[in-house]
């Protein structure tokens, strides 16, 4: 059981655009406002660097999120999180040479126990778009909820990189050493294979259903592991290896192995990468990712905080109410940015919500 901590107050100083105003948060909604380029994706960046201590954007090492203007070459992180009568202040220290973090005052190297799901547009276009991304979807967020995928995924993927070096430089006796790699990997990807169904299996119930409360009763979503290995056992797993040794050692690297394996969204039965709208693709993603903070609470008992980066785009405006609507139904913390001003009246109009207006870096 983790802590079920919301985030209540953050600072930062030299972080990209923003001002050293502290941002005071509340434990339900939150909606960031303020128009195009003024610093709302930075908040949500800001915290989500402060628990994993990187970016979920491209190229971000300190040269790109110290301020431009900064008098002195250091970013300082503040944040304070408050569950029942536990709070944790966590704070952090950056400069060229590296990082410094501090939880409750005290020098620490743990990163805080607070966990976000971050959904931002491009993300679920890049879902519906790109079987890598989708894979790496899969094995990020599955590594959090269940700490031996990690562990095996790791030693899987050090295996690989092994036999690929193998099959490419081709040394000495290299048939021998991959025949001893092949029996481990089988092993490894039999161990990922079934713990990958588990997960699928967890979230099939939940992601149907949330797709039929929010968005639609009439749709059927259902979610599949594209595997040739669905149903191998260890050794079908290791002879098919041998099946493709010729073919592997002749283009130099492993043609074909759980690395490559996906995930399907079946819409109504379809394959929703190829037959969803643009709208019903970003339901469908926003559904799964609602699906697995519901796995993730009956996990951990606890939530993780929801960063919705501006997903109003595609959705018409009855799907926009109705999003918002199960966002005030739930008890997770959510901080929902937008710049869109049709979707920004609808925010403001959710009663208790918190808002929190954005403009040049500063806080209003
Ligand atoms: N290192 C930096 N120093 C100063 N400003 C920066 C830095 N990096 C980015 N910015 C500025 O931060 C602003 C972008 O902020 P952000 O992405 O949070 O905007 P936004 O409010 O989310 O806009 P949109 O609605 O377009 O998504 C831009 O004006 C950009 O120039
Ligand atoms: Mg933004």
């Amino acid at each position: 059981m983790k802590p079920n901590f919301k985030v209540s107050k953050l600072q930062v100083t030299n972080f990209r655009n923003l001002e050293s105003d502290i941002i005071t948060f509340s434990p339900k909604i939150n909606c960031i406002l303020g128009e195009n380029g003024n610093g709302k994706t930075n908040i949500l960046e800001a915290l989500y660097y402060i628990s994993y201590r990187k970016s979920f954007r491209k190229n971000t090492s300190f040269p790109q999120i110290i301020s431009i203007d900064c008098e002195e070459p250091q970013i300082i992180f503040s944040s304070l999180y408050e569950y029942e009568n536990e709070q944790l202040s966590y704070s952090g220290k950056l400069d060229f040479n590296g990082s410094s973090w501090f939880a409750n005052g005290k020098a620490t190297k743990k990163k805080p126990e607070v966990d976000y799901v971050f959904i931002n547009p491009f993300d679920a276009f890049s879902f519906n778009n790109i079987a890598s991304f989708r894979r790496k979807w899969f094995d990020d967020h599955l590594s959090i909820i269940d700490k031996k995928y990690k562990k095996v995924l790791n030693q899987y993927n050090s295996s690989l990189r092994f036999r690929n070096t193998l099959l490419s430089k081709k040394p000495h006796d290299f048939i021998g050493q991959i025949k001893v790699l092949d029996k481990q990997m089988s092993t490894y990807s039999f161990q990922l294979i079934e713990m990958r169904k588990k997960f699928v299996d967890q979230l099939s119930p939940y992601i149907s259903q949330i797709y039929k409360d929010i968005f639609s009763q009439a749709n059927e979503l259902v979610i599949n592991i594209d595997s040739r290995f669905l149903n191998f056992s260890e050794e079908n797993i290791y002879d098919y290896m041998q099946s493709r040794l010729d073919k592997d050692c002749a283009i130099g690297h492993t043609s074909y192995q759980v690395h490559k394996d996906d995930y399907v969204l079946l819409f109504n039965g379809m394959n929703s990468y190829e037959f969803c709208s643009l709208g019903q693709q970003k339901m469908s993603y926003l559904s799964l990712l609602f699906a697995y903070i519901e796995l993730f609470r009956y996990i951990y008992i606890s939530t993780p905080i929801l960063l919705i980066d501006d997903v109003s785009g595609e959705l018409d405006k009855v799907r926009w109410s109705k999003l918002i609507s199960y966002l005030e139904s739930q008890t997770f913390q959510v901080l929902i940015t937008t710049a869109n001003e049709k979707f920004k009246e609808e925010l403001e109009q959710i009663e208790g919500a918190n808002k929190i207006y954005v403009s040049d870096g500063s806080i209003h």
